[in-house]
């Protein structure tokens, strides 16, 4: 998986002041909605961007706590909140999303931005956010599902190759977003709805999100067996998708809603309406489960290919 070691984190630090990423913390923000007074926990803060913007929201009365599994991460994070005079505001700590040092009942929110995908133990981190929040709290998660993104190249199946060479090496869960909704509904949450929006890139622009994890991608094709040549070939072929129309990457962003529920289902007015304005989809995910079926019987063969109709009839 991958390891948040000073290199990554210094990468990350630049990829999310991409504007895309400026933009999907607006949209973010607008989801968790964060109100003077209020008390957050930011799982996996990364450089503590997103912290250090929500905290400018909680004011006054309001206190953002902000965890990071990864020691250079928090080091960079307090490096931001202390140059932006936010030390008053944000408490950043070592922590692990799976094993949270705080009491129950805690949060009025809990955020996790591209933080999930990352750990081992899901399910638990998922009900530790729970067990924080307070009644009435709610928890945002955002996550990519990584077979939804479409790059454009000159050899597809290369590309998802690469692709998946990339969510192996990466990632513990890199198609969260369609079975996070079982995980939550496990933890005693419900859902108040989903919210879908995407990067689409057209420009071969360095600052740009796709032009910055080529790199990485390329790193994960080699570890993953894809021959030196063939990387090289990838690498190639992208970077020289300079001319207007040559470049596109289309990548779906999920940002999911959850509220404590508290024995029966109700939506958090907020919420919601976050969560249904400014969605570009918005789909919705069944707040019961699905009732076990029996075993589909094994379906009788119908079909026959011309070459066993022939075989047939030219049988004795
Ligand atoms: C892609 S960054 C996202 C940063 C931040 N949430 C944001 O949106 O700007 C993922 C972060 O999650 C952290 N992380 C990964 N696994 C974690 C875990 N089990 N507990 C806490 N943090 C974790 C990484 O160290 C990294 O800083």
């Amino acid at each position: 998986m991958l390891t948040y070691d000073a290199k990554t984190v210094a990468h990350l630090d630049k990829l999310y002041s991409t504007p895309q990423i400026v933009d999907q913390r607006r949209r973010l923000r607008a989801i968790i909605s964060a109100r003077p007074g209020e008390a957050g926990l930011d799982v996996g803060c990364g450089v503590a961007y997103l912290a250090s913007e929500v905290a400018r929201e909680v004011e006054p009365g309001g206190h953002i706590t902000a965890i990071d599994n990864s020691q250079q991460s928090v080091d960079a994070s307090k490096t931001r909140i202390e140059r932006e005079g936010l030390e008053r505001l944000v408490d950043v700590r070592t922590g692990d999303a799976a094993d949270l040092q705080f009491a129950d009942e805690t949060f009025d929110f809990v955020v996790a931005a591209q933080v999930y995908c990352y750990v081992p133990d899901v399910a638990r981190a998922v009900k530790q956010a729970a067990r924080v929040l307070r009644k009435g709290g709610r928890l945002v998660i955002l996550e990519t599902d990584w077979d939804m993104c479409v790059w454009q190249s000159s050899d597809r199946q290369l590309t998802r190759r690469i692709m998946d060479a990339r969510q192996a090496v990466q990632f513990a869960h890199p198609n969260l977003p369609r079975t996070l909704h079982a995980l939550i509904r496990a933890a005693g949450m419900n859902l108040s709805g989903v919210q879908t929006f995407s990067i689409v890139e057209t420009r071969y622009d360095m600052n740009a999100f796709s032009v910055g994890i080529v790199e990485s991608m390329c790193n994960a094709g080699l570890k993953r067996g894809i021959s030196s040549e063939d990387v090289t070939a990838w690498e190639q072929d992208l970077r020289s998708r300079t001319s207007d129309g040559e470049w596109f990457l289309f990548e779906p962003i999920h940002l999911h809603g959850y509220e404590i529920a508290d024995g029966h289902v109700y939506v958090h007015a907020t919420l919601a309406a976050a969560l249904t304005r400014s969605a570009t989809t918005s789909y919705t995910v069944s707040s019961q489960p699905n009732k076990p079926r029996k075993a589909y019987p094994a379906p009788k063969v119908r079909y026959k290919s011309k070459r066993s109709v022939r075989e047939e009839n030219s049988s004795p």
